[in-house]
């Protein structure tokens, strides 16, 4: 089925909050698997750049070589929305043209519509999913609200092709009558019959696979990273609950940050024992995940070293 030189990658996905660790823990994971020889690609969707920071390189919008088997991109949400756009003006403005005929009253388009941003980050997500250059594509991405949106796509989309094709065909019938009616040009017989259905009915597909994907555990590892605190405890509840309904298998929970142990602090002491609590607390809510640990270090984790650092307490090990 795969064509020589061609690869079947698996993919490890990293969701949490902001601040919680995403991007140090998906950096790490990248870092780790190169130095095992797998062709690594880390990609990033978040607008700040992390990426760069957290590798101490600049990577930027082209995939970057940084080390042996290791390969990055940070993609700029807004330059892809754009492309995005470019590709698909035509049908923008095909469907401003439908409101224009008075249609779009009936049909409320921008009610059903996505938002093109969303639709343009998720667009970049399906290009990798199908990507057949590396062995292991990790995706550090956006917070968890942002990432689920993602993820709820397909299914906003596809009940809004369902209404596109809809539209069509009452479109395409409402031309019929009005050839009868009025002197159309051939171009414009033919502009109008293409409403975009095929672009994406096209992307459809993509989304369709991407699903499978997703939902395949020996292809997908979902990571979610936490800090062991009350309210990180709960969203990360949330997030998981809504991850199962998507049939997303997730894998792996890492508690970040926790304070190590310091006799001669007696603050550090007394915030690592309630930190304490709250890990058995996910390690009883969260039973059926591998729970992996992680020492808040005295240095910010930025450069190969610290990343390799951090590899070696969550990975190495496991
Ligand atoms: N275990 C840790 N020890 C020390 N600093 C950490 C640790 N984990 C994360 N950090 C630091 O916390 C900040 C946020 O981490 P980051 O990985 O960028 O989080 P996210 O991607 O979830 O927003 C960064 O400055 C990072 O260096
Ligand atoms: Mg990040």
């Amino acid at each position: 089925m795969f064509k020589i030189g061609e690869r079947n990658p698996e993919f490890f996905l990293f969701s949490g909050k902001g601040g919680v660790g995403k991007t140090s823990c998906a950096a790490a994971k990248a870092l780790d698997f190169s130095r095992k020889g797998k062709k690594t690609l880390i990609v990033s969707v978040d607008p700040a750049h992390s990426l760069s920071d957290s590798f101490g390189m600049k990577i930027g919008g082209e995939v970057k070589k940084l080390a042996k088997n290791l390969f990055a991109i940070e993609i700029d949400p807004a330059r892809a929305m754009q492309e995005y756009k470019e590709r698909f003006s035509s049908q923008i403005e095909q469907m401003d043209g439908l409101a224009k005929l008075g249609i779009g009253e009936t049909f409320d388009l921008a009610g059903m519509t996505p938002g093109i941003d969303e639709i343009a980050a998720f667009d970049k997500f399906l290009h990798y999913m199908q990507n057949k250059e590396y062995d292991i594509i990790i995706f550090d991405t956006a917070p968890t609200g942002h990432a689920l949106r993602f993820l709820s796509l397909p299914d906003v989309l596809d009940s809004w092709l369902g209404k596109m094709i809809k539209i069509k065909l009452r479109f395409s019938g409402m031309m019929s009558l009005a050839k009868k009616l009025l002197p159309f040009g051939k171009e414009d017989e033919e502009k109008a019959k293409n409403i975009g259905a095929d672009e994406l009915e096209k992307m459809k597909e993509r989304i369709k696979m991407a699903k499978e994907i997703l939902s395949d555990p020996e292809k997908t590892h979902y990571f979610m990273v936490l800090i062991p605190e009350a309210m990180s405890i709960l969203e990360s509840e949330r997030s998981l609950k809504t991850l199962k309904e998507y049939q997303i298998p997730v894998e792996t929970v890492i508690v970040n940050q926790i304070i190590p142990e310091n006799s001669s602090c007696s603050f550090c002491m007394e915030k690592r024992s309630r930190q304490l609590e709250r890990i058995k607390e996910i390690k009883d809510k969260f039973r059926e995940f591998r729970v992996l640990q992680l020492n808040l270090f005295k240095e910010e984790v930025h450069g190969f070293r610290m990343l390799e650092r951090v590899g070696d307490e969550i990975y190495s090990k496991n």
